[in-house]
């Protein structure tokens, strides 16, 4: 593993399931490897985002990458839009794209809605950007929830395909890393879908930034069924909220599922919820508490921002002047 990158769009607040699947796991792996996080707000824009809310919610997932733990002296983190470079690629890349790949892509079938003619270009061409944003750092390892698994593979694809045609081994293929205990966390009122900042309902998600009195009330409306919880993972494979639960219980905890299966057997959801939403607050309060803090202090989160953005040009600069050359474009001295 030697250089990783990841992304998270500033739109809406961030959820437990942003913060499970994706940026919690980061914490570790930036101890491991070169560490590039991104904002990825022009990810964002696919979906029009109304412009105070996109400007908030970018210092929004700024400070929560800050207040889990990630330490800006050792990793990379930076606003997309700020890198110019991120849309040029994917403008070279998007070339060299068939579009029966983009046909295939599943988040782009559930986002459109019922009329894909009416869907936006930038909907469709999304994982061509994403591609841009690994490959422009020759990233070669990209740590994402399940869902994201295959835009990756588009990436890969066209790392291959940039490489079959101009120079073996320029890019390296990206490899996904989905670890974690949950690399899924699903909806509160549906244990099929996946909890999503963008679901219109409240009650389906735990914000990060969420009050105590927030989470148990979420928690105790979340949606169960009549039977207490088993004594087996296999007695959780037909009862998907329940599943859900006990695997936010247990990723929260630290144990595995098994670990946590054993912890909560027989017990009702009356007893099991309140046991949760515990868990829940001691985990979450600490974080909210530190997103409270760096939000007030926008000025330190720009310089934050202002070092990463100048640090990540320094790196996506030069990969994307040499792609240009090898495309056979006439480049720019002294490169
Ligand atoms: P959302 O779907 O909530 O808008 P994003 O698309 O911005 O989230 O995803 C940001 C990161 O969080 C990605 O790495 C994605 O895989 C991860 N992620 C999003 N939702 C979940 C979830 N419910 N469970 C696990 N990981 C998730
Ligand atoms: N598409 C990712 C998501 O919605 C966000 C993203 C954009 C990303 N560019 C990326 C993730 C590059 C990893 C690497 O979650």
């Amino acid at each position: 593993m030697k250089r990783i990158l990841s992304g998270v769009q500033p739109t809406n607040k961030l959820t437990l399931g942003n913060y499970l699947g994706a940026i919690r796991n980061w914490v570790d792996l930036q101890h491991k490897a070169e560490s590039i996080f991104c904002i990825v707000d022009l990810h964002a824009i696919t979906i029009y985002q109304d412009p105070k809310e996109l400007h908030d919610a970018t210092l929004g997932v700024a400070a929560a990458y800050l207040a889990a733990g990630i330490d800006p002296v050792k990793s990379l983190i930076f606003v997309q839009s700020q890198v110019p470079y991120h849309t040029e690629l994917s403008w070279m890349l998007s070339c060299m794209t068939p579009m029966g790949w983009l046909n295939r892509m599943t988040q782009f079938k559930d986002k459109a809605g019922k009329d894909k003619e009416k869907a936006c270009l930038g909907l469709y061409a999304y994982p061509v950007l994403m591609a841009a944003d690994i490959l422009a750092y020759k990233a070669t390892h990209v740590p994402v929830g399940e869902d994201q698994k295959q835009h990756l593979e588009m990436a890969r694809d066209l790392a291959g395909t940039f490489n079959h045609l101009y120079g073996e081994d320029f890019f390296p293929l990206p490899e996904p890393l989905i670890q974690g205990p949950a690399p899924r966390v699903m909806s509160l009122r549906d244990g099929t879908s996946k909890m999503s900042k963008s679901d219109p309902s409240d009650f389906s998600r735990i914000h990060l930034m969420d009050s105590d009195d927030e989470i148990a009330q979420k928690i105790r409306k979340a949606k169960t069924d009549p039977e207490p919880l088993p004594d087996s993972i296999k007695g959780l494979e037909d009862r998907p909220e329940a599943k859900n639960l006990v695997t936010i219980y247990s990723a929260l905890k630290g144990i595995s599922l098994e670990q946590a299966v054993v912890e909560t057997q027989g017990q009702q959801f009356s007893t099991f919820k309140p046991l949760l939403t515990d868990v829940l607050i001691d985990h979450l309060k600490p974080i909210r508490s530190e997103m409270e803090r760096y939000l007030k202090d926008p000025a330190y989160l720009m310089t934050i921002l202002n070092q990463g953005r100048e640090k990540a040009s320094a790196i996506c600069g030069p990969v994307t002047q040499d792609v240009k050359k090898k495309i056979g474009f006439l480049g720019i001295s002294p490169r």
